[in-house]
């Protein structure tokens, strides 16, 4: 069997399932029933310096499909409401009572040394393994100077950075915030500030949505709303493209991360594993499933693993990295068409219409006996995926490479390029 412990940064868990920094691991009740459902390390909700911060009443949104499955979570929250003296001795007897398991405390504060050191201070005696720095929070602390206003500078990402890492000789994990225009900015921000690893993602400036008869956003507080903080399934494309940029760019390639954002399965966390994660961190779906999700996460990694040969997550960690590419390194010369098995085809017709009304036109229905038939025109397909991802029916469309003995050519080597790179001309 798959051998599922980590190492990142220094600091040893179990298995990479860890759960995030949320109402999941607000309090010791909480992380011993995590740690009982197999959770391999916990982030401690957020403290802060007292007096705690209080919370308003209403504070969550959510985006729901049709099956009111939730692809999308919102809130207004703000970091821990408990006073700092009982998390931190909660804190203590959870990690004296879980060895084995990864106890890493996130804390936030205003932007001065003695605020973010005192704290950084107070967390070294409770035998914490490591310290995250939330500068995502985008919501109610960033008014106060906190969260996403410290992650959104890199300068000041840098320098709490420094004077965390100047306070205590626990790993430093910063976690940054979605909520800027370029994620390496931060990142290398935290690398220069002498982080150990980085999370990511925090949640993404949002409204969840409207209340059409209150008239205000989601979640409503006495009629009024406010901007929160998304996460969930929805988020999980936006975080796994901000991991591969870090895991990728040269100034950052090599720095330990710890993968967050829609993680709700073991394919979800193997995902962000691929792209270069040492650990995963969950909110969204420990709040949705509850803390037993886990099992199915530990089980399907650990199967999935074996079926592939992996015997560590070491063994595949990264695997997908080299072959994230900019655009213009893409083969022009790939082709792919799509073909439909018209036994599994319930002649729904949408593969037909989509490629209709927005792609190329090479869907054509040919009359059958009892049902139409589809079928891909290959001289018009383009290969876009748009029918195989609207057919309701798995497996019913697929995409096929077309062999077709041409190189691989880049858009800056094409020949339609007006600022084509040509290769030197041989000496008359
Ligand atoms: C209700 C709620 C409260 C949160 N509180 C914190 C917090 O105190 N500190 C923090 O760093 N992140 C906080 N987060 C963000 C999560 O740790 C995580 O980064 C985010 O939810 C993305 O992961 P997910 O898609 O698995 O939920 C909170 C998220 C939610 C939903
Ligand atoms: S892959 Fe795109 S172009 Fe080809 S048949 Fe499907 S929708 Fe049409
Ligand atoms: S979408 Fe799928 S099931 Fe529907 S007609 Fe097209 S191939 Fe058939």
């Amino acid at each position: 069997m798959a051998d599922l412990s980590t190492t990142i940064a220094g600091i040893k868990s179990p298995n990479p399932f860890w759960l995030a920094s949320a109402p999941p691991t607000d309090k010791e009740y909480n992380v011993v029933r995590a740690f009982k459902a197999g959770w391999g390390g916990v982030v401690w909700k957020t403290l802060g310096e007292d007096p705690p911060v209080v919370n308003v009443s209403s504070r969550y949104g959510a985006l729901l499909d049709a099956n009111r499955t939730m692809i999308g979570f919102n809130n207004i929250e703000l970091i821990t409401d408990r006073p700092l003296e009982v998390n931190l001795r909660e804190i203590a007897a959870v990690k004296k009572a879980w060895p084995d398991r990864a106890v890493v405390v996130s804390l936030m504060a205003v932007m001065t040394e003695e605020a973010w050191a005192g704290l950084a201070r107070r967390i070294a005696p409770t035998g914490a393994d490591g310290i995250e720095l939330n500068f995502g929070c985008p919501h109610g602390m960033c008014e106060r100077g906190m969260g996403s206003a410290i992650g959104q500078v890199p300068e000041m990402v840098e320098q709490v950075t420094r004077w965390v890492k100047n306070a205590t000789r626990l790993p430093v994990i910063v976690k940054l915030t979605p909520n800027i225009t370029n994620v390496l900015w931060s990142a290398e921000a935290a690398k220069r500030g002498g982080a150990d690893a980085v999370s990511l993602i925090n949640t993404i400036n949002s409204i969840a949505s409207v209340d059409l008869d209150a008239m205000a956003p989601t979640p409503t507080v006495g009629g009024k709303g406010t901007h929160g903080g998304y996460c969930g399934p929805a988020v999980k494309p936006i975080a796994l493209n901000m991991v591969a940029e870090i895991a990728r760019n040269a100034d950052t390639h090599g720095l330990p991360i710890s993968g967050i954002g829609g993680i709700g399965n073991w394919r979800d966390a193997a995902e962000f594993i691929a792209l270069g994660c040492g650990s995963v961190q969950v909110c969204t779906a420990a709040m949705v499933y509850g803390f037993r999700v886990v099992e199915d996460m530990i089980d399907g990694l650990s199967s999935w693993m074996d079926e592939k040969g992996y015997r560590t997550v070491e063994d595949f960690r990264g695997r997908a990295v080299g072959n994230v590419v900019n655009w213009n390194d893409l083969n022009m010369n790939f082709v792919t068409k799509a073909k439909i098995d018209k036994e599994l085809c319930i002649d729904c017709g949408r593969c037909h219409i989509a490629c209709e009304d927005t792609s190329h036109q090479a869907i054509r229905i040919l009359a059958g006996v009892g049902k139409r038939l589809f079928e891909v025109v290959d001289e018009e397909c383009v290969g876009c995926n748009l029918c195989a991802h609207v057919c309701p029916v798995p497996d019913c469309i697929t995409m096929h490479e077309q062999a077709n003995n041409l190189p691989y050519m880049t858009w800056p080597e094409h020949p339609q390029n007006p600022a084509r790179i040509l290769p030197p001309k041989a000496a008359e």
